[in-house]
């Protein structure tokens, strides 16, 4: 299933060949909503949610429903869905045992927001119970549960439902309206201004000059920056998406060029899955029409659970059948004795030159209202960043 890059169209091709579109019409909408009372309901958290409206938009095309028993294993076990193609984490829908017995397959099963509200619909075609420890083992690459991405699987109910789905209304990002774009504007975007190459940039954090650095790279060789911060459920020490989109749009009117940068939200809950994620990560960016996609220094990772470079050592076995061109980037740093950002690949200087702050250490900082070193951070962005969590 290789898939090339035609850099004379307009971004990319999507995953599995089409961007999978699972919203309905008015009119099915309502004709759904007037048998919701007849159907039996599901509830679902902030992730479910955001997994809805990435299959829903065709972010996470191929996929058109929560994934089957054979989809599952295959990824959990192969990297690939049923079919062949790359997909290297599973979307799946927990419930406990008492909900299943209460389903039957066939139906159709209203989807749920803690709010009441109801966001779409699952026509059921699979129920599987799944071993845990098997899923944290081969996607998180451990069995430890105070990764945060294994505790989440080992607090999930012991039954996946699955089955294609419909989106009868979005989960509304109403904090960033204007940054809210699903993958076919992205795209309609990228060719109304032109961009024929694109990349795309995954983060949790805010930008600092590291991250700026590799971007800036980046577009000495493409024509566009897609900006695409992940706004969905992080872990309690990262720092809030409504701060990072503060600072986003700080460090983007200062230093960047505007007819080249966009800064567009991905509604996506964080795994911290490290290899696999960035894999995922790539295969996302693609639907939202980039052709090109940047790992650098242990993406998707956290404590010391992976190697600073096997996201790069995993990725670049699929690159290939991905059909986004990975830019693999090194550990970006300050150097003193250079006066400007770096890598091991540029810089002739030892460690002692190099400006470095842990992610911890930073925080640490902004919350007694230290100032960030400059070589590490925009003092625009430390500022911004410094009254968000003052105010928390
Ligand atoms: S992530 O969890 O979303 O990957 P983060 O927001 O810190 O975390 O990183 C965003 C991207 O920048 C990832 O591709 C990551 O590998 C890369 N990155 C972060 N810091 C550096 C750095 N100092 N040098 C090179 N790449 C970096």
């Amino acid at each position: 299933m290789a898939t090339t890059i035609d850099t004379k169209r307009s971004g990319s091709i999507p995953h599995g060949g089409e961007l999978i579109q699972r919203h309905v019409s008015e009119s099915a909408r309502d004709a759904y909503l007037k048998k919701i009372d007849t159907m039996p309901k599901i509830y679902l958290n902030a992730w479910n949610l955001s997994d809805l409206e990435l299959i829903a938009n065709g972010g996470f095309s191929p996929l058109t429903g929560f994934m089957n028993e054979t989809d599952y294993t295959s990824v959990v076990e192969q990297m690939q869905l049923s079919d062949g193609t790359v997909w290297s984490i599973p979307i799946t829908l927990d419930v406990d045992e008492a909900t299943a017995d209460t389903l039957d397959i066939g139906s159709t099963v209203a989807l749920v927001g803690q709010d009441e509200q109801v966001y779409g619909v699952l026509e059921l075609s699979d129920m599987y119970t799944f071993d845990k420890e098997k899923e944290a083992k081969l996607v998180y690459g451990t069995t430890d549960s105070e990764h945060p991405g294994v505790k989440k699987v080992y607090e999930k109910g012991d039954i996946y439902l699955a089955g294609p789905i419909f989106l009868l209304q979005a989960k509304q990002n109403e904090k960033f309206p204007e940054h809210q774009l699903e993958p076919k504007e992205t795209r309609k975007l990228f060719a109304e201004l032109g961009w024929k190459t694109i990349v795309g940039f995954q983060t949790r954090n805010p930008v600092h000059r590291a991250h700026e650095y590799i971007q800036k790279c980046a577009l000495e060789i493409v024509d566009g920056l897609l900006l695409n911060p992940l706004v969905g459920e992080t872990k309690s020490d990262d720092i809030s998406a409504e701060i990072r989109m503060k600072s986003y749009k700080v460090i983007l009117d200062k230093y960047y060029p505007k007819n080249r940068t966009r800064l567009v939200i991905y509604p996506a809950a964080m795994r911290y899955a490290g290899p696999r994620e960035a894999i995922l990560h790539a295969i996302v960016r693609k639907n939202y029409g980039c052709t090109h996609f940047i790992v650098g220094r242990d993406h998707a990772g956290v404590g010391d659970y992976y190697g600073t470079y096997e996201a790069q050592e995993l990725i670049s076995q699929f690159e290939q059948e991905l059909g986004i061109q990975i830019l693999a980037f090194e550990h970006a740093f300050y150097c003193t004795a250079c006066e400007n950002m770096a890598t091991a690949k540029t810089c002739p200087h030892d460690k002692s030159n190099h400006v470095h702050l842990s992610g911890t250490k930073v925080r640490e900082k902004l919350r007694n209202g230290e100032e960030l070193p400059k070589e590490f951070s925009r003092p625009e962005v430390a500022h911004v960043l410094m009254e968000g969590l003052r105010q928390r």
